[in-house]
């Protein structure tokens, strides 16, 4: 796909109706600069999408993606429900106004203090393995509790091989295989399994592992209903919903990709007499992941055995690069428009070599002061941000129409040794 770029009328990259140039005078650099019109907007696609073809939808927004809490606000504005992975995740939805009932607790590997956690906030537990459910049979009184169970269906795709979740190789779920068995068990307990869940990976745009995925779920459904009894109240695909990074990906064509899934859940729905469950998805990166850019100021130009642009920014502000080996692509926010010259290194300030954003990347001539946005910022990139260097966090900002807010600000070096302990003896 060839990226819309937005230009202002001084012939620089605008975002949102705003100035890059302009935005970083205001707050520097380097900083995440999130489109509020796009995320409503992205939010709004899927969901009318899937909607129009059966109305009884859900979206859970897989927060992970992004938890700044404006980004919250806005799609709890907007209807969404969420997809929460931690007791972080669900103080911060909560505290952004999401009804409890509209949060699904999918941990991994998780605590009892967690399970505890969850409760007592009165969010929904979507469990992932037997050892959870027996531990959680022992904390809450299983008679009447809702629950439902994350299943692993045998598929798995993604764009990295740390990013497919299902298969034989995935932490994730319950074996497909066991499933009956684990609803009985479940019933036996005491427990009401009103829901089943999958979720086979991450940056899916060939639909077709996706709709395997739905198949196989709703056989295991039509399966479960049959030999353990259970009535869905809700069926969820997971997320997983790619977006463009390179030029050369095609646009996931939602309205299509919709019209597929729900076919296939309401031919699955009369074939096994579900009646009308709440369909659910839990998309994170495609509602978020093109709504920011992450802005860097070049600070050096360097020959050295290779040509490299120094920024200040570095893979603890963007991991994803140096951790999955991610394109993004990356447009110089004061000559947006101006044609590529020469492929060049875009080093981050990370003492690692591996704290690269783009390698041989063809790009205009760029020199020192210039602002290199870089793009699809908005999903995994703050949320798996970290200090490493010591270096505070950067800050963000929320533009919407032209009109910029300061939604996060920059840590300081304090807030890089906030919790650290100088034991006394060490003082002396
Ligand atoms: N639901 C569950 C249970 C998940 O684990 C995830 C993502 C999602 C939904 C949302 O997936 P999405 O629609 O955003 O693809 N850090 C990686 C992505 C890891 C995704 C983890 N789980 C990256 O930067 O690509």
């Amino acid at each position: 796909m060839v990226f819309d770029l937005e230009i202002s009328e001084k012939g620089n990259l605008s975002i949102g109706g705003a100035d890059a140039t302009e935005i970083v005078q205001e707050y520097g650099t380097p900083l995440y600069v999130i489109d509020e019109n796009k995320v409503r907007e992205n939010y709004r696609r899927v969901y009318e999408a899937f909607s129009k073809h059966y109305d009884d939808f859900q979206i859970f927004y897989a927060c992970k993606a992004n938890t700044n809490l404006s980004v919250l606000r806005i799609l709890e504005q907007e209807g969404s429900g969420i997809d929460a992975v931690s007791p972080g995740e669900i103080y911060t939805s909560l505290l952004t106004g999401f009804d409890p009932q509209r949060i699904l607790y999918t941990g991994n590997n998780v605590k009892d203090e967690e399970m505890e956690f969850a409760i007592e906030s009165g969010v929904r537990l979507n469990v992932d393995s037997v050892s959870q459910l027996k531990r959680l049979a022992k904390i809450v009184h299983p008679k009447g509790f809702k629950i439902s169970f994350r299943i692993n269906p045998m598929v798995g795709a993604g764009h990295h091989e740390h990013c497919i979740t299902g298969g034989e190789m995935s932490k994730f779920g319950i074996m497909e295989k066991e499933a009956v068995e684990v609803y009985k068990l479940a019933k036996e307990l005491g427990f009401d399994p009103v829901g089943i869940h999958t979720h086979i990976g991450s940056g899916i745009l060939d639909p077709e592992p996706f709709k395997l995925a739905v198949t196989t779920l709703m056989d295991i459904a039509g399966d479960i209903a049959k030999n353990a009894g259970v009535k869905f109240e809700f069926i969820d695909f997971g997320g997983g919903l790619g977006i463009p990074y390179t030029p050369e990906e095609d646009i996931l064509d939602i309205e299509t990709f919709a019209k597929e899934i729900t076919d296939l859940f309401k031919e699955k729905l009369a074939q096994y007499n579900l009646g009308k469950p709440t369909m659910c998805i839990e998309p994170g990166r495609y509602i978020v992941g093109d709504a920011s850019y992450l802005l860097a100021k070049v600070n050096t130009v360097k020959q050295s055995y290779r040509k490299f642009v120094g920024v200040d920014a570095g893979f603890n502000t963007l991991l994803r690069p140096a951790m999955y080996g991610s394109y993004h692509h990356i447009v110089v926010a004061n000559k947006p428009q101006a044609e590529a010259v020469e492929e060049i290194d875009v080093a981050g300030n990370v003492c690692e070599s591996g704290d690269l954003f783009a390698r041989d990347r063809p790009l205009p001539e760029i020199e020192e002061g210039d602002i290199i946005a870089i793009m699809n910022a908005g999903a995994y990139a703050f949320s798996m941000a970290s200090q490493y260097n010591s270096r505070p966090r950067t800050a963000e900002v929320l533009v919407k129409d032209g009109e910029t807010d300061l939604i996060r600000e920059k840590e300081s070096i304090a807030d890089v040794l906030n919790k650290q302990i100088l034991p006394a003896r060490l003082l002396k």
